[in-house]
């Protein structure tokens, strides 16, 4: 018999407070169209985007984590010392090491938090929402602090007329807590590393070794690829986070789909049959494509409008650059 004591931890998890933090400046299809041949209107149709916030010296990934984060423990009701890990999910952090995630515990004030980062694209969220209930409902923290957080400004090869209209910068943050009943539904998600080129950085940092290359590393796509990929695939991912939580379209009350592209998302609200009831998260078009930290910023977005409401049940996926997908039922906070 093992003599190790069992780790004893929440009966269930919760989402318990968001935050977000988009950039002072915000960037119309006109500034786009100074380095890409195309035109508002084909932006606006084939995107959904109008505008989107692109952060400055200043804005950078631990500054606008720090804002994020505040309002969510604000918003959660806790005291920064109560963090027990902080988990940042991020693709446009340029530092191999140390984790940001222990930079931002420290300015936040936590105590001694674990904090480590994660890299999961625009799924990034999803998957550090999951290991935050796991955390949780194990007994390793009591409340986690989720960041999902991108500067994908500073990875847009402005001349690339596949992306240069597509990414925006923000952070959104929530916080995970204990819960007496189930407010984060089991997660769907894995991956497709047979698709790994379809999105991509362009040079590794493997390039620097020798001397610099003249170009420092964009996200480049294969945008047809993606979006066959998002809008056949992921609406069955879509389909069975709701049947992992036991529930049908119906009960849904929101629908927080990755800001990827609007055409993606009214395609997943056409095959998921979502009714009329459920409000559909569409930040995409002041935001663009924010890749980890578009769920939170959306999902603060609603909360802040008055467009859904706190015990909302809410269906989030995201699904990006591995192609790894994830997707979870959740009660909003
Ligand atoms: C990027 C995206 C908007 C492009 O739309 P699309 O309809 O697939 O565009 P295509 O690349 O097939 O090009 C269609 C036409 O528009 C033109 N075009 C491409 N980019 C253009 C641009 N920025 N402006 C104007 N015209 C453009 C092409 O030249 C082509 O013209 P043609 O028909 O005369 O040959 C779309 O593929 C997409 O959203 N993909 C998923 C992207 C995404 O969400 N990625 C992140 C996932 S996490």
């Amino acid at each position: 018999m093992s003599k190790i004591k069992p780790s004893q931890g929440a009966p269930y998890a919760r989402i318990m407070g968001v935050g977000g933090y988009r950039p002072t400046r915000v960037v119309p299809n006109e500034v786009i169209l100074e380095t890409i041949d195309s035109s508002d209107e084909w932006i606006r149709s084939r995107s959904g985007i109008q505008t989107r916030h692109w952060a400055s010296d200043e804005e950078t990934v631990a500054a606008m984590s720090i804002e994020a984060s505040g309002k969510a423990i604000a918003d959660a009701g806790i005291t920064p010392e109560q963090i027990g890990a902080v988990i940042v999910s991020t693709v446009s952090h340029f530092k191999q090491t140390p984790a940001i995630a222990t930079e931002i515990a420290d300015r936040l004030g936590t105590g001694k938090p674990a904090a480590f980062d994660i890299s999961a694209g625009c799924a990034g969220f999803g998957y550090g929402l999951t290991l935050a209930k796991g955390l949780v409902v194990e007994g390793s923290a009591e409340y986690v602090l989720v960041i999902g957080v991108e500067r994908l400004s500073d990875l847009t090869d402005l001349h690339d007329r596949a992306t240069a209209f597509l990414f925006g910068d923000g952070a959104g943050a929530v916080i995970v807590g204990p819960s007496k009943e189930p407010k984060i539904g089991p997660t769907v998600w894995g991956s497709e590393g047979d698709k790994s080129d379809t999105i991509k950085q362009t040079e590794s940092w493997e390039a620097y070794r020798n001397g610099a290359p003249d170009k420092f590393p964009a996200i480049t796509q294969e945008g047809q690829a993606v979006f066959r990929w998002a809008v056949f695939e992921m609406a069955k991912v879509a389909q069975q986070a709701l049947d992992a939580a036991g529930i049908t379209a119906d009960d849904l009350d929101v629908f927080i789909p990755h800001q990827a592209n609007e055409r993606i998302i009214d395609s997943m609200v056409k095959t998921l049959k979502l009714p009329e009831h459920v409000m559909v998260a569409r930040d995409v078009r002041t935001t663009g494509n924010t890749s980890a930290a578009s769920i939170p910023l959306a999902m603060e977005r609603l909360l802040a409008t008055g467009e859904a409401k706190s015990g909302d049940t809410a269906l989030v996926i995201g699904f990006g650059a591995g192609l790894v997908y994830a997707a979870t039922v959740v009660t909003l906070p």
